[in-house]
């Protein structure tokens, strides 16, 4: 079948697609109302279309239903928090991060964790023999795009890190070769603002992205 021809991107799409980049924030508070499952279907096919190494598509994507599951990730999560607070030397900052919500586990209306399959044999092992780690690329580059199809249809993604790989894992049962990534949590955001909530916190600002390119 011939490609169909490739689209000429217009001026406003390209300054709409910087407003999408602008306004794609990590979420943490959520409104409850459900996203609905063909968005969610939707969603979930549009983050396929990342690149991925040898084409191997190594994405998992496990949707936590059952609430039990979601209470347990989310206690979890609390406790983790709490420990890396406790371990904080310095107390002033010890209570900025105390006072962090940094997961929205329990309000959003869909919880993903996505895995990396790293036995895949999709892709015959093209470039991940050198690099086995572009595999686990790959599937950030799919969580990338699934950041901004959400945004460009009015939900917010918040990344949840702040949970030990191997809990998660035994946790959701899933096969031995998959490698946790991320807890994703989806869902309407509370108050969509254009500068990060860390920022607006006061933790830690964006910086000057320049001296962050150097020449050789
Ligand atoms: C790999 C990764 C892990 C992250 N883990 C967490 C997390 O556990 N909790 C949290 O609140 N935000 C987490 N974030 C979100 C960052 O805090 C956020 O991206 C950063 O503050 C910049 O804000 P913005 O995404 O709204 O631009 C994570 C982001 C990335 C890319």
């Amino acid at each position: 079948m011939p490609s169909p021809s490739a689209p000429d991107f217009s001026p406003e799409f390209t300054s709409e697609l910087a407003e999408l980049l602008a306004w794609r924030r990590d979420v943490r508070h959520f409104r409850k109302e459900p996203i609905g499952e063909d968005r969610v279907a939707e969603l979930l096919a549009v983050a396929q279309l990342a690149p991925s190494v040898g084409n191997s598509q190594p994405w998992r994507f496990v949707r936590v239903r059952s609430a039990a599951l979601r209470e347990t990730l989310a206690g979890h999560a609390d406790t983790e928090k709490a420990a890396a607070a406790a371990a904080m030397p310095d107390a002033e900052r010890r209570s900025k991060y105390a006072a962090l919500k940094l997961h929205g586990i329990r309000e959003a209306p869909e919880v993903i964790a996505v895995f990396c399959d790293d036995a895949t044999t999709t892709g015959f092992g093209l470039g991940a023999a050198t690099m086995p780690e572009t595999r686990a690329y790959s599937v950030v580059l799919a969580i990338h795009t699934l950041w901004l199809a959400a945004r460009a249809r009015g939900l917010g993604l918040g990344w949840v890190s702040i949970v030990e790989p191997g809990f998660v894992t035994d946790l959701l049962d899933v096969p031995a070769s998959w490698r946790f990534i991320a807890l994703l949590c989806l869902g309407h955001p509370l108050e969509p603002d254009v500068i990060p909530e860390l920022e607006r916190r006061g933790w830690q600002p964006r910086l000057d992205g320049s001296s962050n390119v150097s020449e050789r």
